[in-house]
């Protein structure tokens, strides 16, 4: 279901996930709020019965010390600090996939940054038309509808785009995680999360584009098909603890509007840079599979508009869309 306005126990919850590790009091809630103290204890109260662990303590007030793993809005709302990306929310614990739905809304008229969020998906699609396993409880799926003003042209910007803001997100989560081109998220060289990018054009401007993001939060092997064990990673799996999955879809869309702002004020040049530093690609041998045929080289830039350039024996070939192989590890 589409956000309604925040109602007082998100207001509540909203104040004590700003403070972070430090106490409230009770006062100071209930003066910002306009509430009474026994309104913001029922709030407390109920909060703690969804699973929010809550510390109370005399003369210092109220901690927020855990939130339930959860992606409904309740969850994800007070720790949203966007100004557009996920205003909008729509939660769903079954989807056949975020993307499908979040095309659909875009067909509809859904405005810039809405988001369709969901636990699980059951047809969850990546590039190429490959499932992209979407088991229940564990990892983000979410879809973001977006209303740029670019050329159909620019339209590839997005993609790298997208990849730099997950990137950022998963750094911040003491993840080390690089790009494959144009936008594969890896750990070494196994991938930790995808974005599939689709869009409408009109003839002169992208009509809507829907940015659909997975990453493996909180996956172990076992959540894996077997087919991906040896080439898929999660956070828990890099890290050794699982992260609540609401804070980091929020550093994601917070990454995201970030990343978006910059390229409608300054263009692509800044974004292009940031995915270069980020790039687990660039430096590196590889073979892409582009339109039908198998190109073999060194990996050198990303240009003006994403496209890849590779150095084989003959000539600096220009890549605008394809599957790329890293054939030997970096330095080697
Ligand atoms: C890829 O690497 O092939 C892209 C994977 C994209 C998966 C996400 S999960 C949320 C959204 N819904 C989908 O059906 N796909 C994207």
């Amino acid at each position: 279901m589409p956000l309604e306005p925040a109602n007082s126990e998100e207001l509540v919850l909203g104040f004590l996930a700003e403070a972070g590790d430090e106490f409230v009091s009770g006062e100071a809630i209930s003066d910002k709020l306009g509430l009474t103290r026994a309104a913001v204890w029922k709030h407390v109260e109920s909060l703690r019965s969804q699973g929010y662990r809550i510390d109370a303590v005399p003369a210092r007030g109220y901690r927020l010390t855990a939130i339930p793993d959860r992606l409904t809005p309740l969850e994800l709302r007070p720790l949203l600090n966007t100004h557009d990306l996920g205003q909008v929310l729509h939660h769903f614990e079954v989807i056949s996939s975020t993307n499908d739905h979040a095309r659909e809304l875009a067909e509809e008229g859904a405005g810039h940054g809405e988001v369709v969020i969901a636990d699980s998906q059951t047809g969850g699609r990546g590039r190429r038309g490959r499932p992209w396993a979407s088991p229940p409880g564990r990892n983000a799926y979410f879809s973001v509808v977006l209303r740029p003003e670019l050329p159909p042209a620019r339209a590839p910007e997005l993609t790298l785009l997208a990849s730099v803001a997950i990137c950022d997100a998963l750094r911040q989560a003491n993840v080390p995680a690089a790009i494959k081109w144009p936008n594969d998220l890896l750990v070494g060289e196994r991938k930790i999360a995808g974005i599939l990018t689709e869009l409408a054009s009109e003839p002169e401007r992208v009509h809507w584009a829907v940015v659909g993001i997975g990453v493996n939060v909180n996956a172990t092997a076992d959540d894996f098909p077997p087919e991906l064990r040896e080439v898929a990673t999660s956070i828990l799996l890099e890290r050794g603890t699982p992260a609540p999955r609401a804070l980091f879809v929020a550093a994601c869309l917070t990454a995201l509007e970030g990343w978006l702002d910059r390229h409608a004020e300054d263009g692509f040049e800044p974004v292009r840079l940031a995915w270069r530093e980020r790039s687990a690609t660039l430096g590196r041998e590889i073979t892409v599979h582009a339109e039908g045929r198998e190109v073999v080289g060194r990996a050198v830039d990303v240009d003006e508009v994403g496209a890849l350039l590779v150095q084989t024996d003959e000539r600096i070939e220009r890549i605008l869309s394809g599957d790329v192989v890293h054939l030997r590890t970096r330095g080697a």
